[in-house]
This record gives C-alpha cells, sequence and structure tokens, in this order.
C-alpha cells in the first residue's frame, strides 16, 4: 500500500469516513540563511520527507486534528478563536486556520488526521510542512483556490504572529514552489525565483546532529532584531537603504563605526551571506563545484563566528565531513543552534560519508547522527492513490 493509502485507512478507522489527502514537504537550505527576513536571497529545495495529511468535512465550524505522532487530538471552534497559540503542536494548523479566515477565506469545518516523516525540531522546517499542508487541505475542502504564494504568506504570517516565531518566507514558500531535482534561487524581496537544476551525479546528504533547536521567541527572533537595529544605525549615512539587503560588503566596512562591535559582526554576515548565494547560483549554473564548496565554508564559519548561530555538535559534523572523500562542499542548515548539516556529496560516495560521519560523530559526541540522503523533491499536493494530482 502506499502512504496516501495507509493514511487514508488510519482516517477510517479514527473517524469512520472517507477523505483526501495532501502532502508538503520540508526542505533543505543550501546556502543563505537568516537572509530571508532581511529582503536577500535564498536557495533552498524541498526535501522527501513531508507532513501528509488527511481531510474530511463536518457539518460544524469545529477543525479536529488528530497528531499520529503525538497520538493526540486537539479542537478548535472557528467560531471562538483564541488570539494566540498555547505552545503545543496544534498551534500551527490552527494558526493557519485562523489566519486563512482573517484574510477572509470562510473555511468548512474539517476532521483532520497529520502525519509527519520530517524530524521536528531538526531544522528541516517540519513546522513550514504542517502550516502549508493544512492550509491547502482546509481550502480544498472548503473549495476555495488561492494562489500559492498567498498561502506561503498565510502560513509565514500564521508562524509569525499565532506560534511566536518571526521567521521569514523561505520555509513556507519552497514547501509550495518546491520542484523536483531543483534548488530555488530565490529572491525574497521580488519574490522571483529560478530553478537550478542539480547534478545527478551529487547527492544531498543531511546529517542530523541529533540537538534539537527551539525557536519560538528565542535566539531567531533576537537575530532579527540585531538586523533591524543595524539598519537604523546605517540609515544616518546611507538613508535609501530599506533594509540589509540594499548594503554591499563594501559599504558596511565604510561605515562600521556607526555600530556596536556585535550589530556589526551580524550585519556582515547577512551582507556578505547575500553575495555567497549569488555567486554559489552561478557555480551551480556553470557546474563549477569546488567555488560551491568554497562558498558553502565561507557561510558555515560566517554562521558559526559572526552571526553565531552554530553550536559544537553542528561545527564538529561539518568539520568530519570535509575529511571524508566524495564530499562536496558542508554546512549547517536552516535556523540553527542545532539541527542538521546540508552536504554536497558525489552520488558514488554518499553510502561511504554516510558511514564514515555517522561512525566518527558518535566517537567524538557519544550521539549515533541519524544521516538521510534525499532528493529535491516537489511542493505540496493533493496525492490520490500515491499519485501527485494537479
Ligand atoms: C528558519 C526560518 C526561515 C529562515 C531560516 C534561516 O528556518 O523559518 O525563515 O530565516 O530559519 O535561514
Amino acid at each position: 500500500m502506499t502512504a496516501a493509502e495507509t493514511l487514508s485507512e488510519a482516517f477510517h478507522g479514527f473517524y469512520g469516513t472517507q477523505s483526501k489527502t495532501y502532502r508538503a514537504p520540508g526542505r533543505v537550505n543550501l546556502i543563505g540563511e537568516h537572509t530571508d527576513y532581511n529582503q536577500g536571497f535564498v536557495m533552498p529545495a524541498a526535501i522527501d520527507f513531508s507532513i501528509w495529511i488527511a481531510i474530511a468535512p463536518r457539518e460544524d465550524r469545529t477543525l479536529s486534528v488528530r497528531s499520529e505522532n503525538f497520538s493526540e487530538t486537539a479542537e478548535l471552534d472557528l467560531d471562538c478563536p483564541p488570539s494566540r497559540g498555547i505552545g503545543h503542536w496544534s498551534d500551527y494548523p490552527f494558526g493557519v486556520a485562523l489566519k486563512l479566515e482573517e484574510s477572509g477565506h470562510r473555511l468548512r469545518g474539517a476532521n483532520l488526521l497529520v502525519r509527519g516523516e520530517v524530524p521536528i525540531g531538526a531544522g528541516l522546517s517540519s513546522s513550514a510542512a504542517i502550516e502549508v499542508a493544512t492550509g491547502l487541505a482546509l481550502l480544498d475542502n472548503s473549495e476555495i483556490e488561492i494562489d500559492r504564494l498567498e498561502l506561503a504568506k498565510i502560513c509565514q504570517q500564521a508562524e509569525n504572529e499565532y506560534v511566536g516565531m518571526r521567521c521569514g518566507l523561505m520555509d513556507q514558500f519552497i514547501s509550495c514552489f518546491g520542484q523536483a531535482g531543483h534548488a530555488l534561487m530565490l529572491d525574497c524581496r521580488s519574490m522571483n525565483y529560478e530553478p537550478l537544476a542539480l547534478p545527478e551525479s551529487v547527492k544531498l546528504v543531511v546529517c542530523n546532529t541529533g540537538v534539537k533547536h527551539q525557536h519560538a521567541g528565542g535566539e531567531y527572533n533576537v537575530r532579527r532584531t540585531q538586523c533591524d537595529e543595524g539598519v537604523r544605525l546605517l540609515s544616518s549615512a546611507l538613508p535609501a537603504i530599506q533594509s540589509l539587503r540594499d548594503v554591499q560588503p563594501s559599504q558596511l566596512e565604510q561605515h562600521k563605526h556607526l555600530l556596536p562591535e556585535l550589530i556589526y559582526r551580524r550585519c556582515r554576515h547577512v551582507v556578505t551571506e547575500n553575495e555567497r548565494v549569488q555567486r554559489a547560483a552561478e557555480a551551480l549554473l556553470l557546474g563549477h563545484l569546488p567555488a560551491l564548496a568554497t562558498l558553502m565554508a565561507e557561510s558555515h564559519r560566517s554562521m558559526r563566528d559572526d552571526y553565531e548561530i552554530s553550536c559544537a555538535e553542528l561545527d564538529t559534523m561539518v568539520e568530519i565531513a570535509g575529511v571524508q572523500s566524495g564530499v562536496i562542499g558542508s554546512r549547517m542548515t536552516g535556523g540553527g543552534f542545532g539541527g542538521c548539516t546540508i552536504n554536497l556529496v558525489r552520488a558514488d560516495a554518499a553510502a561511504a560519508f554516510r558511514h564514515a560521519v555517522a561512525i566518527e560523530y558518535q566517537t567524538r559526541t557519544n550521539i549515533y547522527p541519524d544521516i538521510y540522503v534525499l532528493s529535491a523533491s516537489e511542493g505540496v499536493h493533493e496525492v490520490a492513490a500515491g499519485k501527485l494530482v494537479g
């Protein structure tokens, strides 16, 4: 049986009716970290770990959401909504439902069953995946069509305002727009994107440090505030800038005296990272993999030393990966403070890489890491009998 079939069978067992199934992917980001909320450039790829949702309508305006992973059911009355989340997994689906309603999309009640394959707290965007899957499922269930960019933005708004994490748009965007076999070079100001084919001879190998990150209300939001502060201080010399996207590395150097040292380093990460993403896109287009490797290494150092979002385990994982044969590039991926590294590895070396990194990482940290060999996949879709629909 396909995953969609087992899910609809489980739905029938729990709610006693037929259902429709949707899946939305998690993501890795090849390069361009903490640049999205600075209106900069990112290069994510959707991955073949997804959140699956089965859904069927109800007669009332209640949403009942059953999580297979947590073996728990949560309910929400759409006519009596709370204004903020309560720090529970159900904040993600309920936040999306409420933001859809606030944007004028009146929803029908529904029963939902959620199955998650994206590891939680690993920096692979399980949150965006559950938001986007819920959003499309609820909209289709209410026979409402909206464009995917609007869906991504409403999901981001749910996370910003209902969950309390001031994330940018990258994760929700790639979960909506992902393309099989491609990363997307996305301009987070214009929202224009270019699909970049990933060479077939290269695998995306994701190494999970086993250290869980915790974003909401934490250091992530502090970084955003520091970037805003950098823009405010730099504007006295550069009045035209609206965000760090508008600042060139040379301008930052010229005006660094305006900034406290910590804010300067935060800004330096963002402005140099924006430049690296653009160079990485060129390198990928030209098939110039050594250049990509250098940019990934520089990106990791910048996140470790300037933005200070890495941790000892992530640094160890990158260090171990760097000396394996067949590795093209390695860096931490996602919000940071734990989670995963992304490694581009020659396909013929991937199995040996996985084995050697796991053993060495365990020896050095006492943690046996999960290591996944992944492919770039499609964005959110309805799934019927194991096939993509529409
Ligand atoms: C998290 C956020 C994204 C992005 C990354 C860092 O995944 O959800 O919006 O800021 O961190 O690049």
